[in-house]
């Protein structure tokens, strides 16, 4: 396990995340570019993948920030791979889990361990095009013909993409859209909405009133 350097530490005192990937990484790396401006005062203390292959991997190591990876099919049940990812966000000593295109439906165990304290970011509006990672939710968007679409940063329950909703931000569907295009317009909104809910998180302010967030309205 190696050290955060001190410019993504994001100061003394700032409270650890860990964040759980499975891909390319790039709202990881948005997380951590609002942890560098300054715009989120935060550290990622530990990201953990489900794929030995996963290039946000790169992107922690370069950063130094420590990483494990947990893949859930090389244990017996999905509930001992959870405990392994439990055990491993404590011993980073984590105040907040954001799920960061982390695909493995995270079990039972792990939403218990961190009530209210886990995110998750889903390329739709939800309830609309709940299930399924990108490219799914887009293409769906797509081809329902809705004319507005976007993305939700969401508190994870065990129910998947049903938690209380932390902050949804539209997307125009254009005419000569392609699930590629519209996936990487919405992709721009979720790197700036996902900082913006960790930090609506990490601040207190946020009350959970059954299935709706209050304190975090504009
Ligand atoms: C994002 O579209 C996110 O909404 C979805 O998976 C994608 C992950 O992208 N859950 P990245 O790995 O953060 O680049």
């Amino acid at each position: 396990m190696t050290t955060a350097p001190s410019h993504f530490s994001g100061g003394a005192g700032a409270p650890a995340i860990g964040v759980l990937v499975s891909g390319r990484g790039s709202n990881l790396a948005a997380i951590l570019h609002a942890i560098t401006d300054g715009a989120l005062r935060a550290r990622v203390g530990l990201v953990i993948s489900s794929r030995a292959d996963a290039p946000a991997l790169e992107r922690a190591a370069a950063h130094n920030i420590p990483t494990a990876v947990i893949v859930p099919r090389q244990y017996s049940t999905r509930a001992e791979a959870g405990a392994a990812i439990v055990a491993a966000l404590r011993q980073a000593e984590v105040a907040l889990v954001v799920l960061a295109g982390y695909k493995p439906i995270l079990d039972a165990v792990v939403v218990q361990a961190f009530p209210q304290r886990i995110l998750n970011v889903h390329p739709s509006l939800l309830p609309a095009f709940a299930g399924g990672m990108a490219p799914r939710p887009q293409a769906e968007a797509l081809a329902s013909g809705v004319k507005l679409t976007g993305c939700t940063v969401h508190f994870v329950t065990e129910e998947v993409d049903a938690g209380p909703i932390i902050l949804q931000a539209a997307v125009p569907v254009r005419d000569t859209d392609t699930v590629e295009t519209l996936a990487d317009r919405i992709l721009e909104v979720e790197h700036r909405l996902l900082p913006q809910a960790i930090g609506l998180v990490l601040s207190g302010a946020l009350r959970v009133d059954g299935r709706r967030v209050l304190g975090g309205a504009p």
